[in-house]
C-alpha cells in the first residue's frame, strides 16, 4: 500500500507538474496534489486543506519561490518546504534554505526527490513530537503545585509560577536574579548552607538532594519549604534544577508542639506565680512573634483586672489595673471566651493607648481552671491573629490556668499548715500559762525567757528553722513541774533533800509528757535537758559539755538569770551586779562559757540602750 501523500505544489508548469507526481509515485507515494500558481491561491490552499508539504517551483511568472517561503511561513503552519528548480545556482539555492526552504531539489535530478521527501516528512514528524513533548512539560511545570526553578552560574534561568506565589512575586521578578537578588529570597541562617549545597551539586560532588529550609517571601514573611534539587545540563552547561514545596504549616506545627511540650514540662517545675507567668509569656510571645504580652488576674475585692505580669513592649502595664466592665481583660473575663481585635487602635474595649501603639492586634484568652476564670493571657502583634493562632494560645491558657490552679492549692495547704501550726503554738502558750499560774510568783518568767532565749539563739546565728523549736522548748522549759506537788514547787522556804528528790524530777516529767507528741520531738531539749551543767554536775543524767544539747545550753543561761532577778517564794530577787557577777563566776563551770559571753554581751547591749 502506497503512502498518501498531500502535496501543495507551486508551479506554473503542468509537464513539470505530472513529472514531479511520477517521481513521486515511483518513491512508493500515493500522492494527492493540488497546483498552486499565485498567491491567492497558495493562501487559498493552506487555508482550506491539511497539507503533507509543500514542493515549490523557484521562479514563476508573477510569483517566486522565496515569496511562496514567506507565505506558509506567516501561516505558522510547519510545513516540509522542498524546492524544485532548473534553473537555481548553488548561491540562490543556499539564501533558500537559508530563508526556511528544508530542501532542494534540481529538475534534472529529480530521483533524490522521493528520498527528500521521506527525510522531510520524517523530520517534521519528530518537530511535532518535540513541540508536543515540550507543551506537556510546559504544562506539567506550570500547573504543578510545586515551585519548580533551574539555576545556572547563580542565577535564576528558569521559574514557574507557583515558585513565584509560593514568594509573592511575579515570575518575571524572579528570571534573571542574580546571587544578590536570590541571597534576599532565602532567610539569613540558611543562605551558607544552600549556597554550599548548590556549588557542590553543580561541581558534581554529594549534595543531599532533598532538604529543608526558610525561603523569605518578599513580603518578609519566612516560608519553610522541602527542595529536591539535581544535577542537570542546560544549554550544554551545569545547572540545577530543583522543585520546592510549601511545608509551613508542618514545620511550624511541630515546632509550637515543641515548645508547647517543654513550656509543659517548665510549667511542671514552676512553683510559684511569677515563674509561671514569666515561661508562659515568653513562650507565647516566640510563638505568635508577638510583641507584647501579658497575664491578667482579677482583684476580687475592687472588681478590676489586674496586669499582674506584663513582656516585650507591654512592661510598662505592668503593675496597672482597669476595672473588668472596661478593656479587652475585662471582656474576656465577662464572657469567658477568647477575643480576638485585628485592629486594636479602633477597638472601642481598647483600654491602654500603648497596647495599639506598640501593636496591631491583640488576642485575649481566659484561663479557666475547673470552670473558674482565674486571669487572662493577652498577646500582641503587628499581623492578623488567625485562628491557628488561638489554637495555640488556647493550649498554653490550658495549661497556664492549671499551673495557677495547682499552686493556688499548694498555697492553701501551706496556710492550714500555718493555721494549723498557730493552733498548736496557742496551746502550748496555755500550757505555759497554766504552770505559771501554780508556780505563783515567777511573774512573766515563761515570756521573758522565751523572748531571750530566741534573741540569743538568733545572735549565735541559729536557722529561723531551729528557732522556732527553740521558742517551743523555752515556753514548755518548766512543763515537767505540772507533776510536782504544791508542797514542793510552793514551798517558800529552802528544799530538803527528799523535795529536792522530787523537784528534780520536773525535767523527766517533761520527757514524759511530750516526746509521744511528734510536733514537740524536736522542742524537747530545753524542758528535758535545761538542769545539766557545763562540768556533768547538772541532772537528769550528769551530762558535760558540748554533750548536752546546744538548746539547752542556750536555755540554762538565760533561765538562771532571769531567775535570779527575780523574787521567788525562797529567796528575794538578787541585783544585776550580783547576778552578772554569778554568771561570769560559774561560766564554764555550770555555763557554756561561749554563751554566757554573747549572752553578756546581748543584755549589756540592752541596759546600754536603755540608760539615757
Ligand atoms: P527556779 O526558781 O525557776 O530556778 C531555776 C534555776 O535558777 C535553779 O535551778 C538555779 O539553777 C537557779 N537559781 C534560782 N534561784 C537561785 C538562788 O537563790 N541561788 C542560786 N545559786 N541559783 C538559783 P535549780 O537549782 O535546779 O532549781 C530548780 C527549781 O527548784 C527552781 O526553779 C525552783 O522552783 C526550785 N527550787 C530551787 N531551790 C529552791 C528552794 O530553796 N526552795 C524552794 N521552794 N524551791 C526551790
Ligand atoms: C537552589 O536553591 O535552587 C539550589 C540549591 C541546591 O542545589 O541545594
Ligand atoms: C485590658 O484588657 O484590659 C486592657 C487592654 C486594653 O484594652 O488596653
Ligand atoms: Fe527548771
Amino acid at each position: 500500500m502506497a503512502n498518501r501523500l498531500h502535496v501543495l505544489l507551486i508551479e506554473d508548469n503542468e509537464d513539470d507538474a505530472l513529472l514531479l507526481v511520477r517521481h513521486l509515485k515511483t518513491s512508493g507515494f500515493d500522492p494527492r496534489v493540488r497546483r498552486v500558481e499565485s498567491r491567492t491561491e497558495l493562501a487559498e490552499a493552506l487555508d482550506q486543506s491539511k497539507w503533507d508539504i509543500v514542493i515549490s517551483d523557484y521562479s514563476l511568472p508573477g510569483f517566486d519561490g522565496l515569496t511562496a517561503l514567506k507565505i506558509v511561513h506567516d501561516s505558522g503552519i510547519d510545513l516540509p518546504f522542498i524546492i524544485v528548480s532548473g534553473t537555481i545556482g548553488e548561491d540562490v539555492a543556499v539564501d533558500a534554505m537559508r530563508a526556511g526552504a528544508h530542501d532542494y531539489v534540481m529538475k534534472d535530478k529529480l530521483a533524490r526527490l522521493g528520498p527528500a521527501v521521506t527525510r522531510e516528512l520524517r523530520e517534521a514528524e519528530e518537530r511535532r513530537a518535540r513541540r508536543r513533548a515540550e507543551a506537556a512539560y510546559r504544562s506539567l511545570v506550570e500547573s504543578s503545585l510545586q515551585g519548580f526553578v533551574i539555576m545556572q552560574d547563580r542565577r535564576v534561568v528558569f521559574a514557574n509560577s507557583a515558585m513565584a506565589q509560593m514568594l509573592g512575586c511575579s515570575v518575571k521578578d524572579l528570571l534573571g536574579r542574580d546571587r544578590d537578588g536570590i541571597d534576599e529570597l532565602v532567610h539569613p541562617d540558611d543562605r551558607e548552607r544552600v549556597w554550599n549545597r548548590y556549588s557542590n551539586r553543580i561541581a558534581g560532588e554529594p549534595a543531599p538532594d532533598r532538604y529543608e529550609f526558610r525561603l523569605l517571601r518578599v513580603d518578609g514573611e519566612p516560608c519553610w519549604v522541602e527542595i529536591s534539587a539535581n544535577r542537570i545540563e542546560f544549554e550544554g552547561r551545569p545547572a540545577t534544577q530543583a522543585t520546592f514545596a510549601d511545608v509551613t504549616t508542618r514545620v511550624r506545627r511541630d515546632l509550637e508542639q515543641h515548645a508547647i511540650a517543654s513550656a509543659a514540662t517548665s510549667l511542671r517545675l514552676a512553683d510559684d506565680r511569677s515563674e509561671v507567668a514569666s515561661v508562659i509569656l515568653d513562650r507565647v510571645l516566640n510563638l505568635l512573634d508577638g510583641k507584647g504580652a501579658a497575664l491578667t488576674t482579677l482583684d476580687p475585692e475592687t472588681n478590676e483586672s489586674v496586669y499582674a505580669y506584663a513582656r516585650g513592649a507591654w512592661v510598662e502595664i505592668e503593675g496597672e489595673r482597669v476595672t473588668v466592665t472596661k478593656g479587652i481583660s475585662g471582656r474576656v473575663f465577662s464572657s469567658g471566651e477568647a477575643y480576638i481585635s485585628n485592629d486594636v487602635a479602633s477597638d472601642p474595649h481598647l483600654a491602654f493607648p500603648i497596647i495599639a501603639a506598640s501593636t496591631k492586634a491583640v488576642v485575649g484568652v481566659p484561663l479557666i481552671a475547673e470552670s473558674e476564670t482565674l486571669g487572662v493571657l493577652l498577646v500582641g502583634r503587628n499581623r492578623p491573629i488567625s485562628q491557628d493562632d488561638i489554637v495555640i494560645v488556647k493550649a498554653i491558657a490550658e495549661m497556664t490556668a492549671s499551673a495557677l490552679r495547682r499552686i493556688t492549692l499548694n498555697e492553701e495547704l501551706a496556710l492550714s499548715n500555718v493555721e494549723l501550726t498557730e493552733a498548736y503554738d496557742s496551746t502550748l502558750e496555755g500550757w505555759a500559762r497554766a504552770l505559771e499560774l501554780r508556780d505563783s510568783d515567777t511573774q512573766g518568767h515563761t515570756r521573758r525567757v522565751t523572748d531571750l532565749t530566741v534573741r540569743l539563739g538568733r545572735k549565735l546565728g541559729l536557722e529561723d528553722e531551729v528557732l522556732v523549736d527553740l521558742r517551743r522548748g523555752a515556753l514548755l522549759h518548766d512543763i515537767g513541774k505540772v507533776a510536782i506537788p504544791d508542797h514542793v514547787l510552793r514551798k517558800p522556804g529552802a528544799l530538803d533533800e527528799d523535795e529536792w528528790v522530787i523537784m528534780r524530777r520536773h525535767a523527766e516529767y517533761a520527757f514524759e509528757m511530750l516526746s509521744p507528741i511528734a510536733y514537740l520531738r524536736r522542742a524537747i531539749d530545753i524542758p528535758y535537758c535545761h538542769h545539766e551543767q557545763w562540768d556533768g554536775n547538772g541532772y537528769p543524767h550528769g551530762l558535760s559539755g558540748e554533750e548536752i544539747p546546744l538548746a539547752a545550753r542556750i536555755f540554762a543561761v538565760v533561765d538562771v538569770w532571769d531567775a535570779l532577778l527575780m523574787d521567788r517564794p525562797y529567796r528575794a530577787a538578787w541585783t544585776i551586779e550580783k547576778t552578772v557577777r554569778h554568771m561570769r563566776d560559774l561560766s564554764g563551770i555550770k555555763f557554756d562559757p561561749d554563751i554566757v559571753s554573747v549572752f553578756l554581751e546581748m543584755v549589756g547591749e540592752d541596759s546600754a540602750s536603755q540608760t539615757p
